[in-house]
């Protein structure tokens, strides 16, 4: 095993200070209405679809009854473009009084009878991306109004701000958020201004006062931005992966599976490397249309277990062959000194048929005198493999598809003691 990443990881925990807010001790999973309902704020031509108080009861209703939540998607969270234009005379941001009639605290309390919590969108600057009132001079009051809403979970996002200094008005909104006493999950947008300028943010920063925070620019509904996303990640996990753990990670945004943009290949390639990454796994997808395929995807257990593996440890790109990527994640059970793995697959191939490549696990960085057993966990009808760390293992992969195997070392005690 790499013990020498390992180490690394550890060594960084110990000197950063995390945020302590005992929230998001695994990756977020909930549901957000951006990527597939975005700024449809009319409810005329778009009664169903509108982002509106029914909108959120009929998704919190489909989360709590077809099996999200009890697969871990507990948060639903409502993005930019619920807010009235104007403040209450008071200064509060209060919502759209046609599509939130029965108010947000109503709303949220609907969403708490399901089970399910709460999560709402603001803006540091001085208004949001979609032109609605920004938290700029407001934020105590800001985070003052949110946990009288009972909300759970802020996405705080950074439009109509001034990128260079942005970091200041973040920590002092996650000191008014801590101030209210109530568990408030942060979720913090500065890298998504400064990156994409050529500036690198602060991630020690970051992680002492966000739970999670966007790297990068937005996703939208096609394989080109999943692939582009993970290139960024790719490109820069030597600087960033460290600072992913319990309570504190990075986010390359909202899963697109079950929208217009993937194949259902590519919506397991999606799912598999976002396990990996220990990506917050937010949907962002119509519940009530959803077609079954997607569907299991998203509520794969196995897959899920890996993204919520309680060691919290960013998975890295370790190889590519013949174009396609292989990334690894270290995951429990540890037996002796050697930990489990998870091994993703994304192909950047289009040459028609599943191509069939070899590997070793030592070449992934994975040493041990144990042997490991694989299962394919999009397909666990599939022979389950037993290998030592040199053996030559084929597998095969669709064009842009992805695959996820769980690496496993074998008990050899335990198999002692049985004989
Ligand atoms: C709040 O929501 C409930 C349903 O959850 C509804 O019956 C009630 O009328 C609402 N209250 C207001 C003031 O709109
Ligand atoms: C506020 O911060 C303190 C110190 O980090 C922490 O112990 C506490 O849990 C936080 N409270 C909330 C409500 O976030
Ligand atoms: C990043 O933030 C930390 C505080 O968390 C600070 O000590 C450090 O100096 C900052 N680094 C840079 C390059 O500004
Ligand atoms: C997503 O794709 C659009 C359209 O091609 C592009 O403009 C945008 O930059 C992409 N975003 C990311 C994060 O790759
Ligand atoms: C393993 O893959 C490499 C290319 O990555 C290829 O050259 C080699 O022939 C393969 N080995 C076997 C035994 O198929
Ligand atoms: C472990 O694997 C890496 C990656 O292939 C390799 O560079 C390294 O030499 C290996 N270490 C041992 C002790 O075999």
């Amino acid at each position: 095993m790499n013990s020498g990443h390992l180490a690394f990881f550890l060594s960084i925990f110990a000197t950063t200070q995390a945020l302590d807010n005992g929230l998001a001790l695994t990756p977020p999973m909930g549901w957000m209405h951006w990527q597939r309902f975005r700024c449809l704020i009319d409810c005329d031509i778009y009664p169903d679809e509108c982002v509106s108080e029914n909108l959120f009861r009929v998704m919190a209703d489909h989360l709590a009854s077809d099996g999200y939540l009890e697969a871990g998607y507990e948060y639903i969270m409502i993005d930019d473009c619920w807010a009235s234009k104007e403040r209450t005379s008071e200064g509060k941001l209060q919502p759209d009084p046609i599509r939130f009639p029965s108010g947000l605290k109503n709303l949220s309390d609907y969403v708490h009878g399901k089970g399910l919590k709460f999560g709402i969108y603001g803006d540091y600057g001085t208004l949001t991306c979609g032109g609605y009132p920004g938290s700029k001079d407001y934020l105590e009051i800001d985070a003052n109004t949110f946990a009288e809403w009972g909300v759970d979970y802020l996405k705080l996002d950074g439009c109509y701000s001034d990128y260079h200094t942005i970091e200041g008005g973040y920590i002092k909104m996650g000191k008014y958020l801590n101030a209210t006493g109530r568990p408030i999950v942060y979720s913090c947008s500065w890298p998504a201004y400064q990156e994409p300028e050529g500036l690198k943010s602060n991630y020690s920063l970051l992680s002492e006062v966000c739970n999670l925070w966007r790297n990068w620019d937005d996703i939208e509904d096609s394989w080109y931005n999943v692939t582009e996303i993970l290139q960024w990640f790719a490109d820069n996990q030597d600087r960033i992966s460290q600072f992913s753990g319990p309570g504190h990670w990075n986010d390359p945004d909202m899963l697109i599976i079950g929208n217009y943009g993937l194949s259902f290949e590519q919506s397991k390639a999606q799912m598999a490397i976002w396990a990996v990454m220990a990506a917050p796994l937010i949907m962002s997808v119509d519940l009530r249309t959803i077609d079954q395929k997607a569907k299991d995807i998203l509520l794969n257990k196995d897959v899920i277990a890996v993204n919520q593996d309680p060691l919290g440890i960013m998975g890295r790109l370790v190889l590519t062959k013949e174009r396609i990527d292989i990334w690894t994640k270290p995951v429990l059970p540890k037996i002796d000194d050697s930990y489990s793995y998870a091994i993703g697959f994304l192909s950047h191939r289009v040459d028609g048929y599943p191509r069939r490549i070899n590997f070793t696990l030592s070449e992934l960085g994975i040493n041990s005198s144990k042997q490991y057993t694989l299962k394919d966990l999009f397909e666990p009808e599939n022979e389950q493999k037993i290998v030592t760390t040199k053996k030559l293992v084929f597998i095969r992969v669709k064009p842009t598809g992805g695959v996820l195997l769980l690496a496993t070392p074998e008990d050899n005690s335990i198999k002692n003691q049985k004989r």
